[in-house]
């Protein structure tokens, strides 16, 4: 998730071992292939064999209109040791739709059809190639011919936000979509959009009927709920631990202090540092009520940022 899961951001969530992989914040490639500076810049884990620090895969994701400038950066990406390229067919950023990116190629299946089977033929069959997409531009049920499109293509899975561009992320999410695409059997289906906790996890499973699931902002919001669905499916009882969201400062505090030692790897600006902090706290505050979340508003030296958290 640009701006959101960067590098320090990625190694913390990974840390409980629970992601089978992630997939870094969308590099845009325009008429030209990214440098290779670019790439170590967006995803240092290239430099350690695509792995957080705990491990767990990283794959890159691209996001353009020009299937061979595509083709070219994957397989740059590639060189520089990626684990695998996800294409991003999703962004509903309107400067990004503009130029020819992200969600607006789902307005043409022939070209989703031509990225995905350009960059599948540009890189190693070992090296995965998936496609991230929303429902369609305006209209949901355009989910089928696209996923029509980017399955001839040769992805080798489709992960679907089950909303249309125009939604934004407004509600519904339409999980039904998804499991009316999955049973089309074209290729393995991730459903993603709004399991912000363990109960939504359980509904988006049932409804869609889905073995893999990409969980955004509710994984961040909750660093504990994508350990609480895999064991789920590594048949353990979800704990009440693992269940129940950090709700309180004190709650809070072992992730926020975690990800300002990983971020200080990255990053010698403090006031960067606490501006993501407050970000994190937004975004899962966004489903949930945070009170504290006004105080924190107001820090500014990272000190009185870590001081909101002190129990
Ligand atoms: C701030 C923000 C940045 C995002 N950036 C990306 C991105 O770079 N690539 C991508 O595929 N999706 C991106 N997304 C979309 C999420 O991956 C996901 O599809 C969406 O938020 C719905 O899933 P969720 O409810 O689990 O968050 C972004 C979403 C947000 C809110």
């Amino acid at each position: 998730m640009e701006g959101v899961t960067d590098a320090p951001m990625r190694a913390l969530l990974t840390e409980q071992g629970s992601f089978l992989f992630c997939v870094s914040e969308f590099l845009r490639v325009t008429d030209q292939v990214p440098p290779t500076s670019v790439f170590y810049r967006h995803i240092p884990e290239l430099k350690q064999q695509s792995l957080t620090p705990s491990g767990t895969p990283v794959l890159v994701q691209l996001l353009g209109g020009n299937a061979q400038k595509l083709a070219e950066s994957a397989i740059r990406a590639v060189s520089l040791g990626a684990k695998g390229i996800d294409l991003n067919f999703g962004c509903p950023a309107p400067t990004v739709n503009r130029h020819d990116g992200g969600a607006t190629l789902l307005k043409y299946p022939k070209r989703l059809f031509e990225i995905v089977s350009t960059v599948r033929g540009a890189v190693p069959l070992e090296i995965p190639v998936s496609a991230k997409v929303r429902l369609g531009w305006s209209e949901p049920d355009d989910i089928f011919e696209n996923v029509e499109a980017v399955a001839k293509g040769g992805a080798s899975w489709v992960t679907i936000h089950a909303r249309t561009r125009m939604q934004g992320y407004a509600k519904p999410v339409f999980w039904d979509h998804i499991r009316r695409v999955r049973e089309l059997r074209f290729l393995p289906v991730v459903a993603n959009g709004d399991i912000w906790n363990f109960q939504d996890f359980l509904k988006c499973y049932e409804l869609t009927g889905c073995e893999h699931f990409m969980v955004g902002r509710g994984a961040v919001g909750n660093p504990l709920l994508a350990t609480s669905i895999d064991s789920f499916f590594q048949k353990k009882a979800p704990s009440s631990q693992f269940a129940n969201a950090p709700d309180s400062p004190g709650d809070w505090r072992p992730f926020v202090e975690r990800f300002v030692t990983l971020s200080q790897t990255h990053t010698d600006k403090p006031e960067y540092i606490v501006r993501r902090i407050k970000q994190w706290v937004k975004l899962a505050s966004i489903e949930r009520s945070l009170p504290w979340f006004e105080e924190l508003k107001r820090t500014q030296t990272l000190d009185e940022c870590l001081k909101t958290f002190a129990v």
